[in-house]
């Protein structure tokens, strides 16, 4: 596994990449000041995500899960995306590769910073399902009072894939694909420790992959790159390697 970004520009800029995946966590996240979940301020109020995030903290108190999720979805409004959403966002429209945007993150960052072809594994927290009847709806403002509540009067809960919960099966069996077809992998800004999402790293047969976080994650030994760097340093140079090996 080797570290230098110089390197990767230069094994991106030879491969010349035709089909990309790119896996990204909350760390992508983390310069628009959005905490990760694991670091530094991922607590709130004492709790850790594998507290709140479950359908039994729902059950016991939902109150208290949606106060959770309306804080950080306050502070996603407010946050911005980063240069690393928006690098990856332009290499969604590069028309010589297909590029598969497969997110663990329930933030929207980057579908607001204008990817094409993102897979939302985890859901959005931007989006309600009632459960009663399943219906999903949008619901990007704040809620007049908590939990918010259908119109047939049933609980609404968010729309995001709790510790516990199957993902769809839809969006996993098309991450899988991308991850297999790909000649490029990009791992960006995850721990990689919550199944499946991480596991899919190990369907990559491809040429290259490349991971950037600051710290060694569960994944990195799995790679040909760890750029151990900030995501909205690192991404718009991997991006631009992509995008020049192109001419
Ligand atoms: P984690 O909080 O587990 O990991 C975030 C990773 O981002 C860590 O490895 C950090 O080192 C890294 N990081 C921090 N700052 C960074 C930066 N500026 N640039 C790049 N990387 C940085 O978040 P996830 O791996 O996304 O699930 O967590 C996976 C899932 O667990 C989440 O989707 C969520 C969570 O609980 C659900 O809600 C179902």
């Amino acid at each position: 596994m080797a570290n230098s970004i110089y390197e990767a520009i230069l094994a991106i800029e030879k491969l010349r990449p035709r089909t990309v995946a790119v896996l990204t966590g909350a760390g992508v996240s983390a310069e628009s000041g959005i905490p990760t979940f694991r670091g530094a301020g991922g607590l709130w109020e004492g709790f850790r995500a594998e507290d709140l995030a479950t359908p039994s903290a729902f059950r016991n108190d939902p109150e208290r899960v949606w106060r959770w999720y309306e804080w950080r979805r306050d502070l996603i409004r407010k946050a911005l995306p980063n240069k690393a959403h928006l690098a990856l966002a332009a290499l969604t429209h590069v028309t010589t590769v297909h590029t598969t945007l497969i997110t663990q993150n329930v933030d929207a960052l980057h579908d607001r910073a204008g990817s094409r072809n993102i897979i939302e594994l985890h859901g959005s927290l931007f989006r309600t399902r009632c459960v009663a009847d399943g219906a999903v709806e949008a619901a990007r403002e704040p809620f007049p009072q908590l939990p918010p509540r259908c119109s047939c009067g049933s609980l609404l809960r968010p729309d995001v894939v709790w510790f516990g919960e199957a993902l769809d099966s839809e969006d996993l069996d098309r991450s899988a694909a991308a991850v297999a077809a790909a000649d490029l992998l990009l791992v960006l800004g995850t721990s990689g420790v919550v199944h499946p999402a991480a596991g899919l790293v190990s369907l990559f047969t491809g040429s290259l992959s490349v991971e950037v976080n600051p710290v060694a994650s569960a994944l990195s030994p799995l790679l040909d790159f760890a750029l151990q760097l900030p995501a909205a340093q690192a991404v718009p140079l991997l991006v631009h390697a992509i995008t020049r090996s192109q001419r």
